[in-house]
């Protein structure tokens, strides 16, 4: 019976990391292969390091950014759009 129990404890256990890790990490849409990306409305304290430097237009919404630093979007060097619609603070 123990070795049952463990097993279903594991399995838990993994279900509810995996969820975890999910929201830790929320998946940016993509739009438009290397150029455009959603990343509206995922509770985003930054701009995530998944989405490449040819990033051309982002919609980044009903997000969280702390702070807009000159460093915040330095590696997104090909930006021409971006919407911070209802940027809470
Ligand atoms: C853009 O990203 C690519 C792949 O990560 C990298 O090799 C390249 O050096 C980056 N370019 C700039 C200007 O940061
Ligand atoms: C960004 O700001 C910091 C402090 O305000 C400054 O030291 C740094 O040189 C700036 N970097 C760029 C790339 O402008």
């Amino acid at each position: 019976m123990a070795p049952c129990a463990g097993c279903f404890l594991l399995a838990v256990l993994f279900s509810a990391n995996c969820k975890v890790i999910t929201f830790l990490d929320p998946m940016c849409t993509e739009k438009e292969a290397s150029r455009t990306y959603n990343c509206e409305n995922l509770g985003l304290k930054e701009i995530p390091d998944t989405l490449p430097n040819t990033t051309e237009f982002l919609e980044f919404g009903f997000n969280f950014l702390p702070t807009v630093q000159n460093t915040t979007f330095s590696r997104l060097i090909n930006l021409i759009f971006l919407d911070l619609t209802r940027y809470v603070s």
